[in-house]
């Protein structure tokens, strides 16, 4: 059983799909929630949940003074979920934690990574979207990928409605790649592990 670290910075939905799936047959515990931002949604989950939730936040600081407190704070967990969580994490955290981080996006990776990915998907007209879950390396959203789960672009879509229907993908995909994951099924570098229709 992996120990894990989620980090967020807002509503926490992700989270909440990895908190309820994590008494199936025990792949991951989480053990500690940490948000950079005071007040998130997140936090509240977490802590209903039993777990112990803290805000680092990140204004006010240099990003590497930001990311020694994370790496404390972090101590004695095994992987780092990132949940939401709207920093980059640099080359000396990246590497500290070296293939022991994954991340949720909300594109079908290598298509749109970065910011906006539901407007830049409907603006590229494609016809599928979707969700990746990959190991965090110094690329930003290029590590290996773990697991996709694919949805149709709809006709009347908008960024928002697109978005709202890929979260019900996320919550579908992460707690399954994450246990993967943790029980060594998802080697770097296999073939994806996971591609749903949704
Ligand atoms: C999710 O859609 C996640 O994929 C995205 O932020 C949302 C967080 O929602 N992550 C990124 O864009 C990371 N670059 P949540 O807080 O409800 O899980």
């Amino acid at each position: 059983m992996k120990s894990v670290g989620v980090l967020i910075s807002g509503r926490g939905s992700n989270l909440q799909a990895l908190l309820d799936a994590q008494d199936a047959p025990g792949a991951y515990r989480i053990v500690r929630v940490i948000s950079n931002v005071e007040g998130a949604l997140g936090l509240e989950r977490a802590r209903a949940a039993g777990i112990d939730a803290l805000t680092i936040p990140h204004q006010g600081k240099p990003r590497e003074a930001f990311e020694r407190e994370l790496d404390a704070a972090l101590q004695g967990c095994d992987l780092v979920a990132l949940a939401g969580f709207m920093r980059v994490l640099s080359p000396w955290f990246v590497t500290a934690w070296s293939g022991r981080v994954l991340n949720i996006h909300p594109s079908l990776l290598p298509s749109f990574p970065g910011r906006d990915t539901h407007e830049r998907a409907l603006a590229a007209g494609v016809k599928l979207h979707g969700c990746t879950v990959h190991v965090v390396t110094e690329a930003l959203d290029a590590g290996p990928i773990i697991g996709q789960a694919a949805i149709p672009v709809l006709r009347d879509d908008t960024p928002e409605l697109l978005a709202a229907r890929l979260l019900d993908a996320e919550h579908l995909l992460y707690p399954r790649a994450l246990a993967a994951f943790a029980k060594g099924e998802a080697a770097l570098l296999e073939k994806p592990l996971l591609s749903a229709w949704t």
